[in-house]
C-alpha cells in the first residue's frame, strides 16, 4: 500500500551502495525523497533491509511491453510488475507494438497507460514510419513530449541515407536542455534473411538456418561510420558479438559519442541451448558462440560496454509452441536480470549496479530522478536486494504475463526484498503490492 502522504519509511539495517561507495545506512524517506541516510534513524514504517544491500532502483532500456496491440502477452502494468519485483523503477519500452509508436497520440496512450504502472515507464519512438524503414517518423512531435529514445527495435534501419538523414534529423533534436538518442537494433535484414539462430556450428547440426555474426557487425560498422559523419550521439542496442563489442569499444577510445547495450541472454547462453529446438532459446540477435560470450563478459568487466539491458521480450505459450522457424523470437529478463549479473559475472557489486542502474540512467537521461546517489533531496526510486538468497526460476510464478523464460529451474543467487517508486514500496517481502 502507498505510504500515505507524511508518513516517513525507513529502511533499516542495510548497507547502501551507489555510485558514491557503500556505506552501512539506514534510509529514511518522506513524501517521495530520500530525507535521511545514516546510522540509527528510525521512522513511522519499517522496512527490514539487514543483510541487504539497498541501491538506486534499475534503469531497463530494453523492455517490450506489447501494448497497445498484444495484450495476451505482456500489459504495461503486468510488464511493470514484473519489472519493479526484478528491481526497476524506470523501464523505457519499445515501439514495437502494434501499432507502431511512431507519432504523438500513441506516445500520449503509452505515457498515460504507464502512469499508473508500479514503475515509471517512458517509452522510445519509432525511427520510421510503423517501423517500415522507408520514411522519417515526425521524431521532433515526439520528442516534445519528452520521447529521449528512437529506435525500430525489432528490426534495424537498413538504408542507410535514410539512417543518415535521421542521425541529422535526431542531432538538432532536444527536449528540457537535453538532446535525444538515437539507437539502432544492428541486423543487416538481407544478411540475416532467412536465419532462426546464429549461422556456425550448431546450425548445421540442427539443419536450422542461421544469421552471420556479420549480419550484426555490418550495420554496427556502418552506423559507426554515420555517427562519425553526422556526429550524432548513437546508441547500439543489444549487442552480441565479440566482432561488435570490440567495433565500438574502439569507436569510444576513438571519441565517438557511442554507447551500447548487452542482454543478460548474450552472457549467459550460447547457441549451444538450442540443441533441443526448443523456440524458448530462439532470440534476436540470437544466441552466439562461447567466444562472443567470452568477448562480452570481458567487455563488461573492462568497461568498454555502457549498460545491462534485458529486451524483455513476452510472447504467448502458443506462439512459443510453435516449431523453431516458426515461433517468434524473443525471452523474458526483467524478473531475472539482476539476480543474473550477480550470479554469472564475477563483478564487485557496485559494478553490477552501475551497469543495470546509474550508467542507463545516464544514456536515458532520467538520472535527476533513476539511478541515485541515495543522498537526502533525491527521489526515492531504490530497490533492496538480498545477494545471499538463492532462488530457483520457475516460470509460473513470474508476474509477467509469458511464461517464455530460458531459465526455468536454474538456481540464481541474489534477490530482490524491496522495491520503492517515488517514496512508496511497490514490493515488499518480494510481494507486488499493486
Ligand atoms: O528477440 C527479440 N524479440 N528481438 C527483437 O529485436 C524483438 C523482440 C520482440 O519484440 O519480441
Amino acid at each position: 500500500m502507498a505510504a500515505p502522504e507524511g508518513t516517513t519509511i525507513v529502511l533499516k539495517g542495510g548497507r547502501v551502495v551507489d555510485a558514491d561507495g557503500e556505506r552501512t545506512a539506514d534510509v529514511v524517506i518522506a513524501d517521495g525523497l530520500v530525507v535521511g541516510v545514516g546510522p540509527d534513524l528510525s521512522g513511522e514504517r519499517t522496512l527490514d533491509a539487514a543483510g541487504c544491500i539497498v541501491a538506486p532502483g534499475l534503469v531497463d532500456l530494453h523492455s517490450h511491453l506489447r501494448q497497445p496491440g498484444q495484450e495476451e502477452a505482456e500489459t504495461i502494468e503486468t510488464g511493470a510488475r514484473a519489472a519493479a519485483l526484478g528491481g526497476y523503477t524506470c523501464i523505457l519500452a519499445m515501439p514495437n507494438t502494434i501499432p507502431a509508436v511512431d507519432h504523438a497520440g500513441i506516445v500520449r496512450e503509452v505515457l498515460e497507460l504507464g502512469r499508473a504502472a508500479p514503475c515509471d515507464v517512458l517509452t522510445a519512438g519509432a525511427i520510421t514510419v510503423g517501423r517500415a524503414g522507408e520514411q522519417l517518423a515526425p521524431l521532433g512531435e515526439m520528442a516534445a513530449l519528452g520521447v529521449r529514445f528512437f529506435t525500430d527495435d525489432g528490426a534495424g534501419v537498413a538504408d542507410a541515407r535514410l539512417m543518415r538523414r535521421a542521425m541529422e534529423y535526431a542531432g538538432g533534436l532536444h527536449h528540457a536542455g537535453r538532446g535525444v538518442v538515437l539507437a539502432q537494433h544492428c541486423e543487416d535484414p538481407v544478411l540475416a534473411s532467412g536465419g532462426h539462430m546464429h549461422e556456425g556450428e550448431w546450425s548445421s547440426k540442427l539443419g536450422i538456418p542461421g544469421q552471420p555474426a556479420e549480419a550484426e557487425e555490418l550495420m554496427v560498422m556502418r552506423d559507426l561510420a554515420l555517427a562519425r559523419l553526422t556526429g550524432t550521439r548513437v546508441h547500439f542496442q543489444h549487442l552480441s558479438t565479440a566482432g561488435s563489442v570490440a567495433m565500438v569499444a574502439a569507436a569510444k577510445d576513438a571519441g565517438l559519442p557511442v554507447t551500447c547495450e548487452v542482454t543478460t541472454h548474450h552472457f549467459t547462453l550460447t547457441h549451444a541451448s538450442c540443441t533441443g529446438y526448443d523456440p524458448v532459446f530462439k532470440v534476436n540477435p540470437p544466441l552466439r558462440t562461447d567466444a562472443d560470450v567470452v568477448a562480452v563478459r570481458q567487455a563488461l568487466a573492462n568497461g568498454s560496454i555502457d549498460c545491462i539491458a534485458t529486451d524483455h521480450a513476452p510472447h504467448t505459450q502458443e506462439a512459443k509452441e510453435a516449431a523453431f522457424d516458426a515461433a517468434p523470437p524473443g525471452m523474458l529478463g526483467l524478473e531475472t536480470a539482476l539476480a543474473l549479473t550477480l550470479t554469472e559475472l564475477d563483478l564487485p557489486v557496485a559494478e553490477a549496479l552501475a551497469l543495470l542502474s546509474w550508467r542507463p540512467a545516464e544514456v536515458l537521461g532520467v538520472e535527476a530522478s533513476h539511478g541515485g546517489p541515495i543522498v537526502p533531496g533525491r527521489a526515492a526510486n531504490l530497490t533492496v536486494v538480498d545477494l545471499e538468497e538463492r532462488w530457483i526460476v520457475d516460470p509460473s510464478a513470474l508476474a509477467s504475463r509469458s511464461r517464455n523464460t530460458p531459465y526455468a529451474g536454474r538456481e540464481l543467487a541474489g534477490r530482490v526484498r524491496h522495491t520503492v517508486l517515488h517514496g512508496e514500496p511497490v514490493v515488499i517481502d518480494r510481494e507486488a503490492q499493486r
